[in-house]
C-alpha cells in the first residue's frame, strides 16, 4: 500500500517550534524513523511551507498513492485551493494535526478541508501520523 505523507507550512520547525505545543522531537526525523520501521505501507515524504507547492504534490500523488496523510498546518484553517485540490484526485486523504486543534484558540477549530478528508485524527502529538496510517490501512477496499 502507497501512503503519501504531506505536511505544511512551519512542519520543518517541530522540534524547534513552539515546543510545549508539539513536542522536541523533530518530525523529519520522527517520519523518517516511521516510514523506515513499517513494513505494511510505502511511505513517501513531502514538507512546502507554500500552498500551490502542496497543492502540487497532492496532484501528483493523488492518482497513484492508496492514501494521503495530510497535516496541511494553518492552510487548514483557511484553503479553499487545498480542499478542491483534495476532491479533484481519487487518493483518500486523512487530515492531521498534532496538536488538539479543537481545544485551542477558536479559529484552529474551523477546517477549509475536513468535509473534502475521509477522516481528521488530531491531538495525539506526532502519533497521529501513525494513527492516520493506521486508518488507511483499515479502511483500504
Ligand atoms: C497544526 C495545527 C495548526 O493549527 C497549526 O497552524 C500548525 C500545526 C498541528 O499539527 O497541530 O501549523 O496543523
Amino acid at each position: 500500500m502507497k501512503i503519501a505523507v504531506i505536511n505544511g507550512p512551519n512542519l520543518n520547525l517541530v522540534g524547534i517550534r513552539e515546543p510545549e505545543i508539539y513536542g522536541n522531537i523533530p518530525l523529519n526525523r520522527y517520519l523518517e524513523q516511521l516510514a523506515a520501521a513499517r513494513t505494511d505501507a510505502e511511505i513517501s515524504l513531502f514538507q512546502s511551507n507554500h500552498e500551490g507547492d502542496i497543492i502540487d504534490e497532492i496532484q501528483r500523488v493523488g492518482f497513484s498513492a492508496d492514501g494521503i496523510v495530510l497535516n496541511a498546518g494553518a492552510y487548514t484553517h483557511t484553503s479553499i485551493a487545498i480542499a478542491d485540490a483534495i476532491r479533484a484526485v481519487t487518493a483518500p486523504v486523512v487530515e492531521v494535526h498534532i496538536s488538539d486543534v479543537q481545544s485551542r484558540e477558536p479559529f484552529r477549530r474551523i477546517s477549509m478541508i475536513k468535509d473534502a478528508c475521509v477522516a481528521v485524527i488530531a491531538g495525539h502529538g506526532l502519533k497521529s501520523y501513525d494513527l492516520a496510517i493506521d486508518y488507511l490501512i483499515q479502511t483500504q477496499p
